[in-house]
């Protein structure tokens, strides 16, 4: 479910229309939508209902309080990856009884938070790092949950950067180094033995890789359980999402002939396909998903400063620059871009690009649109996920808010920084 779309030739989310947001609240300005949220959480919650499963929200898609609070009042675990995010989770009421812990590099200091707030798994990604925990949990007098997280060697066919399954990434551990980790887990004296964790990369389009690797791994788990006696298996997160939404209902035919046919991952075919393979392992299945559920909940609405014309090219000059949204320039992102006032005017090509003093800050090359002037607003759908998470203050530019709308109401869930905000804790020498 999407909830923008044009209404009476306004781009509203929801109830609110975001040429009144704008106006009230500035841009750059990030915008989400509540329902979708709910929504993508319970059509997901759904789809697993055939295993014993538990959601655990990647948090570095979105971590703003109000999406965790969202989705922790659904009963969502989440997937954290640094002290930062587990804190985050406990301040929007997260259960850490629910949280796993990822990632190759954690340090002493965040494996004892996390052990001292009650972590239900720390997915530990290597030998090195299994000794660490266990030192940790050792000098706090407790048994630390690890699982490991397994490296299948599988091409999940997405952006090189954001692949992870591949025996050249450093995710993981080899597939074929894991049964004698575990064996040697077993005889370390504070850790317990509670799952095995996978996740072979993210913006997934195709269901063939989810398919690949769990095929590949569940022998493994199963295998692990018989002698280890496991509680869950991870598949991890990577439900690619379509990044061309539909508008209008004046679209809906052209968009399922087209956008839809480009990108044909359902969730009902990921299910599917997934589902039933993993069903005879009799585990708690722990998925982790943070693209899926926030990036069409969200949109960064931005205005149009200027525009110029040179010999090659035709480029709209906007508010927002690749420090709010960096996705364009570092993975090739697309993200669709439509004018809050709906036009029907004849498109051209032209660059949307931001103010940042770098080649690499636009948010579309060569993108047709409608003729726009400066005072217009644009919306950059898509952008809940990796958006404001990623965003920086290079070039000295204050974070933008954050608005989070629920039918007709709206609230601003993170104000907009000032520039005091931007340089506070720092001092001349
Ligand atoms: N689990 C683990 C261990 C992960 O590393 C990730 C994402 C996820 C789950 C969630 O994956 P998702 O469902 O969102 O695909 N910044 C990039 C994406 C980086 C993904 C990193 N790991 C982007 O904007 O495309």
């Amino acid at each position: 479910m999407h909830s923008f779309h044009y209404h009476q030739g306004n781009l509203l989310c929801e109830d609110v229309s975001l040429q009144a947001l704008a106006k009230e609240h500035g841009t750059p300005l990030y915008v989400y939508s509540k329902a979708t949220l709910v929504d993508h959480f319970t059509r997901l919650d759904q789809a697993l209902a055939p295993l014993d499963h538990l959601i655990c929200y990647a948090v570095k898609a979105n971590s703003n309080l109000a999406v965790l609070g969202t989705l922790a009042k659904l009963g969502s675990g989440f997937d954290i990856v640094s002290a930062g995010e587990l804190f985050r989770v406990i301040r929007a009421g997260g259960d850490p009884g629910r949280c796993t812990f990822a990632g190759v590099g954690k340090t002493a200091a965040e494996i004892r938070y996390a052990l001292e707030q009650g972590i239900y798994c720390i997915n530990a990604e290597s030998a090195a790092e299994l000794e660490r925990i266990n030192e940790v949990a050792g000098s706090l007098g407790l048994r630390a949950p690890v699982a490991v997280r397994v490296n299948p060697n599988v091409d999940a066919k997405t952006h090189a950067k954001i692949t992870t399954g591949k025996s050249e990434n450093k995710f993981g551990v080899d597939f074929e180094q894991i049964e004698a980790l575990y064996a040697h887990i077993a005889t370390l004296p504070n850790l317990r033995i509670r799952g095995v964790q996978m996740h072979i990369g993210s913006q997934l389009t195709s269901v063939e890789p989810f398919v690949e690797a769990v095929r590949k791994v569940a022998p493994l788990v199963a295998a692990l359980h018989a002698r280890h006696q496991l509680e869950f298996f991870s598949i991890g997160g990577g439900v690619g999402i379509n990044y061309r939404q539909c508008l209008d209902s004046a679209d809906a035919a052209w968009w399922e002939a087209n956008a839809a046919a480009q990108h044909p991952l359902t969730l009902q075919a990921y299910a599917d396909a997934v589902v039933p393979l993993l069903k005879p392992l009799g585990l708690r299945i722990l998925c982790e998903p943070g693209r899926f559920m926030v990036g069409n909940a969200g949109a960064l609405i931005t205005e149009v400063l200027y525009e110029k014309s040179g010999k090659a090219k035709t480029f709209c000059i906007v508010d927002a620059g690749m420090n709010d949204l960096i996705r364009p320039t570092l993975y090739e992102g697309w993200h669709q871009i439509v004018p809050l006032a709906q036009s029907h005017e004849a498109t051209r090509p032209c660059d949307v690009v931001g103010p940042i003093c770098e080649t690499g800050d636009y948010l579309a090359q060569d993108r047709a649109l409608p003729p726009v002037k400066a005072g217009d607003f644009l919306a950059v759908l898509s952008a809940g996920a990796y958006g404001f998470s990623m965003a920086s203050n290079y070039n000295t530019r204050p974070l933008p808010a954050e608005v989070l709308v629920d039918g007709n109401k709206a609230s601003v869930v993170r104000q907009r920084q000032s520039l005091e905000d931007v340089l506070r804790g720092e001092s001349l020498a």
